[in-house]
C-alpha cells in the first residue's frame, strides 16, 4: 500500500461545469454565485480531514492556464476529479473523448486514480449513472463516481473524501448512487 504524507487532488473538466464552485463550496460551506476562474490552491489541515492527512486541492482553469501547465498539474496530482455537469451532455461526452484519455496519457508510471464527479444535480431530476457505469467499465482507474451539487452542498464533502480515500486506500470501483444529505 502507498503511504502518503499528503494528498494532492486536482479538478479538471469542461468550462463552467463548476470546478471552482465545488472547491469554494467545500471550503466556505456555502455556495457563492461569484467565483473567480481559478481557485487558489488550498490546503486542508490534517486534523479536519477524515483521513487525518493534509490535503491540497488544486483547481484548473483553461482561461488562465495552458495545456502544458495542465499536463504538469496532472503529473503532480495523486488523484484527479474529472468533473462534468449533469445538465450538460457535451461535458459528459468530453469525459471520454478528452479528459480521461488526457489524464491517462499524462500520468507517469502507475495509473492515476480518478473520481468521476457529476455536478449540478440540483438542476435535473434524472441520474447520469447509466452512462457513468459504462464509462467505469472502460476506465478501471475510476475509483468512484459521485453526483453532487456545489449549490446545495449535496455530496460535496463526500466527493473530497472519496478522492482522499482513492489515494490512501485504493479499493477498485465504488459506486455512489444515493446521497447522504
Ligand atoms: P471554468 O473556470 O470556466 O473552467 O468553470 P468552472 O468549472 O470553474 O465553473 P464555475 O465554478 O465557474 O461555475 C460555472 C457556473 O455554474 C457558475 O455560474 C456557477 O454559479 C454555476 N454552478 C456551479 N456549480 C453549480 C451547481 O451545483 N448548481 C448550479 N445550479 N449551478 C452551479
Ligand atoms: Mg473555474
Amino acid at each position: 500500500m502507498v503511504m502518503r504524507k499528503s494528498v494532492r487532488i486536482l479538478l479538471v473538466g469542461d468550462r463552467s461545469v463548476g470546478k471552482t464552485s465545488l472547491i469554494l463550496s467545500l471550503v466556505s460551506e456555502e455556495f457563492n454565485e461569484d467565483v473567480p476562474p481559478k481557485a487558489e490552491e488550498i490546503t486542508i489541515p490534517a486534523d479536519v480531514t477524515p483521513e487525518q492527512v493534509p490535503t491540497h486541492i488544486v483547481d484548473f482553469s483553461a482561461v488562465e492556464q495552458t495545456e502544458e501547465q495542465l499536463v504538469d498539474e496532472i503529473q503532480r496530482a495523486h488523484v484527479v476529479c474529472v468533473v462534468y455537469s449533469v445538465d450538460d451532455e457535451d461535458s459528459l461526452e468530453h469525459v471520454t473523448t478528452h479528459w480521461l484519455p488526457l489524464v491517462r496519457s499524462s500520468a507517469q508510471g502507475s495509473p492515476l486514480p480518478v473520481i468521476l464527479v457529476g455536478n449540478k444535480v440540483d438542476l435535473v431530476d434524472y441520474s447520469t449513472i447509466d452512462m457513468v457505469m459504462s464509462i467505469m467499465e472502460e476506465y478501471p482507474e475510476i475509483e468512484s463516481c459521485v453526483e453532487c451539487s456545489a449549490r446545495t452542498l449535496k455530496n460535496i464533502s463526500e466527493m473530497f473524501y472519496y478522492a482522499q480515500k482513492a489515494v490512501l486506500h485504493p479499493t477498485g470501483p465504488l459506486y455512489v448512487l444515493e446521497s447522504q444529505d
